[in-house]
């Protein structure tokens, strides 16, 4: 179906390219500098954790449970770190390592162990001939990065409103051996905010890998982080598997990141037994044992999933109108025109906007070229290449709300005046 500018005669598009570009340079005069591009959160929701601050003192005790937090020792992490960990993932804690402040680097640490290493006993991926790994798109650049730096394959996968493309994915790791992992985010992915249906779950656990070294690469970063007073449902992947009598087949990455403080958090990975022994093996090697004190007062300050709870809804409460303003704003301006179709996720960091056909990057540079940073369009997809050119990822935490809505007016502005171009373009 034409969009409102292409339903236009040439003489009233002609004319609304002139206001839309004169709109454009009234905003470049204002020398903005505002920015949408990475998923933070803002002041006030860092500024919650503070008080976890005082909970580590010099005139404190330093042992949880019998475990030194000041010295070497306890290489999976403190016990009630790991209990935590495992009850926010529905996981037994004697799977679970808490270990570092960044999930992303235990999964980079993990594809780098299966790359040199080997996983369940296969040749190293470096000595195999060909490696892939499927890239739900669009997805987080991230992961993408890590294996591609890797020079592993990425293989795009298409993102339905349920997740990843199961047929594909079923087609591709049960017929190829070359397919070694796949990224996942299951709950409010990055960036869509989908979360992936039972039916996905159960698909996932159903795999027959024809690789024995494959995984799932489970990064449930947004597995607290609702939006909703009743968040979406995500089936827990391991009670998939034990449904399936399936096992070896899943990483499953958390961390609190964006519950406490980014990269002064705590992270985790949970796996089968089997996998566990193989992570702990490797883990031994990289480190002697992890960053405990942060650990602890993570405990002391969360206590448990209950109190995470609690403490995510003083996040929800902030980015609620964050997130209503996205949509507002979006509606408002660009809701009649029939050029874009864009996300209202319940829960993560991001709304996903998909415009016309060829229009994601020259909206991005018209944004930069007004003075608002947007995350570059095609990092969403497997080498920066969105095949269509269509795809921006919102990140609307980290501005203030005034900041916001200025940058989601310039948007509209940007979103319109790019339509209606590639609508002139055409004729
Ligand atoms: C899906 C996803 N995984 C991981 C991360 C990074 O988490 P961490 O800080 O624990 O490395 C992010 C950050 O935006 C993310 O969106």
């Amino acid at each position: 179906m034409a969009n409102a500018y292409q339903s236009m005669s040439t003489a009233e598009l002609d004319a609304c390219i002139a206001q839309l570009e004169s709109e454009a340079e009234a905003i470049r005069a204002k020398n903005l500098s505002l920015d949408m591009a990475r998923g933070k959160p803002s002041v006030e929701q860092t500024d919650l954790s503070r008080p976890m601050l005082d909970l580590v003192s010099s005139d404190m005790c330093l042992v949880d449970e019998g475990a030194p937090a000041d010295n070497y020792g306890v290489p999976d992490g403190l016990p009630s770190a790991r209990r935590l960990a495992a009850e926010l993932l529905g996981v037994d804690p004697a799977n679970v390592i808490v270990n570092g402040s960044s999930s992303l680097n235990l999964m980079h640490d993990l594809v780098a162990n299966a790359y040199t290493q080997g996983i369940a006993g296969c040749e190293p991926w470096c000595r195999q001939e060909e490696v892939k790994f499927l890239c739900p798109s669009p997805g987080y650049d991230r992961h993408f990065a890590v294996t591609q730096r890797f020079g592993i394959t990425n293989v795009p996968i298409p993102m339905r409103e349920d997740g990843p493309d199961m047929d594909e994915v079923e087609r591709l790791v049960q017929g190829d051996a070359s397919v070694k992992g796949i990224w996942c985010v299951p709950k409010y992915a990055n960036p869509t905010g989908i979360t992936y249906s039972d039916e996905v779950v159960r698909r996932f656990a159903a795999l027959k890998p024809a690789a024995p070294d494959f995984r799932i690469f489970w990064d449930n970063a947004y597995v607290v982080h609702d939006l909703a007073e009743e968040g979406d449902e995500l089936l827990n992947i391991f009670d998939a598997l034990e449904e399936a009598g399936a096992t070896n087949l899943v990483y499953e990455f958390s961390s609190t990141a964006k519950i406490t403080f980014p990269s002064s958090g705590m992270a985790f990975v949970t796996a089968s037994p089997d996998d566990m022994a193989a992570i702990r093996a490797a883990f031994a090697l990289e480190r002697v044992s992890p960053e405990k004190i942060s650990q602890l007062a993570h405990v002391r300050f969360l206590h448990d999933a209950q109190g995470v709870r609690a403490h995510m809804a003083k996040h929800a409460a902030i980015l609620r109108p964050r997130f209503a303003l996205v949509q507002s704003k979006l509606e408002e301006g660009l809701g009649d025109l029939g050029i874009a179709t864009w996300t209202n996720p319940r829960g993560g960091y991001f709304v996903s906007f998909d415009g016309p056909k060829g229009s994601a990057k020259a909206i991005v540079s018209l944004m930069s070229s007004l003075g608002v940073t947007l995350t570059g369009a095609g990092a969403t997809w497997p080498y920066g290449n969105d095949p269509l050119d269509t795809n921006i990822r919102i990140a609307p935490t980290f501005p203030s709300l005034d900041d916001l809505g200025s940058a989601l007016d310039v948007f509209v502005v940007a979103a319109k005046l790019v339509s209606a171009r590639l609508a002139r373009a055409e004729r």
